[in-house]
């Protein structure tokens, strides 16, 4: 069984605020000129960043009269794209509550506090309504939650039936021992990454049907490839980047990612699926 505490542990910085602040005036802008897009490279803390939101946000049906959930929100990057880029009101949680304050603070700083609700919890007790969600989204969260099937009952409890569920998480697809650190844990205690027939296992029984899934593995080796080759470029990594809330182990971090990757062990995985 993980310990919350254990997972918070991992993710909290210390002055994870300050450092941003700190990173924008870098980049000649400060919190009355920084925009969404700008906060991108650090506030989307999955592979491919916001190019992996847009891809699995714009198969979930969303317009400006969407309510959605945002699962493990961490700092809310995809939250203010999905309120800002499609209009719709989201409400995040995370069990981070570095990440929570953070993320409220960023909301302010592009105007979105009105569209945005950012929450300190437990994805797997959510204090929202049933069927309040018409549309949930969970990016590179659930290889930190080893009960998938209270997750997903939890998830699918809160979105109203017909309602649409996107997940982006790095699945199993291989044998072979994993090297860590790797961005989401530091050794096994905390890392429960699994196949996608088991997420599709835990979906069924949850009442969400699949309707369409997507091995990302291809893509996530480009990511890291040009992240490497712009960060070698520029004599190092820009002001703001995923650098920032991975800490001193980037570099470990991310060369374990990319040969668990390349040995087929690990992959991120699209899954959308229906609330029946
Ligand atoms: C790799 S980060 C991804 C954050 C965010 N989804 C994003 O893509 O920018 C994983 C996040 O999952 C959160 N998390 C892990 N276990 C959780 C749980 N049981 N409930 C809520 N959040 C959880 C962590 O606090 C962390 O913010």
């Amino acid at each position: 069984m993980t310990d919350p505490q254990d997972v918070e542990k991992h993710y909290a910085h210390g002055d994870l605020l300050g450092t941003i602040e700190a990173a924008i005036a870098k980049l000649g802008k400060s919190i009355d000129t920084i925009t969404v897009d700008d906060l991108a490279p650090v506030d989307e803390f999955h592979i491919g960043g916001r190019l992996a939101s847009e891809e699995l946000l714009s198969q979930l049906s969303l317009s400006p009269e969407s309510n959605v959930l945002d699962v493990g929100c961490g700092l809310g990057g995809a939250a203010r794209f999905c309120a800002d880029g499609f209009g719709c009101k989201v409400t995040g949680i995370d069990l981070t509550e570095e990440f929570i304050k953070t993320g409220q603070a960023l909301c302010q700083w592009v105007g979105l506090e009105d569209n945005i609700s950012l929450h300190h919890g437990s994805a797997l007790a959510m204090p929202f309504d049933d069927n309040s969600f018409d549309a949930a989204y969970m990016l590179h969260v659930g290889m930190n939650i080893e009960a998938k099937a209270d997750l997903f009952a939890e998830i699918a409890r809160t979105l109203r039936p017909g309602g649409l569920l996107g997940v982006y998480d790095v699945m199993r697809t291989g044998p072979g021992e994993l090297a860590f650190p790797l961005p989401w844990a530091a050794n096994t205690e905390t890392s429960f990454v699994v196949t996608a027939e088991q997420y599709k296992t835990a979906f069924e029984a949850a009442g969400l049907e699949l309707t369409a899934e997507r091995n990302r593995g291809d893509f996530a080796l480009s990511f890291f490839e040009a992240l490497q080759a712009n960060s070698a470029a520029a004599g190092g990594p820009p002001p703001l980047g995923l650098h920032v809330l991975m800490g001193k182990s980037t570099p470990e971090k991310v060369k374990n990612m990319v040969a668990n990757n390349v040995a087929h062990r690990i992959a991120p995985v699209e899954l959308i699926a229906r609330k029946l």
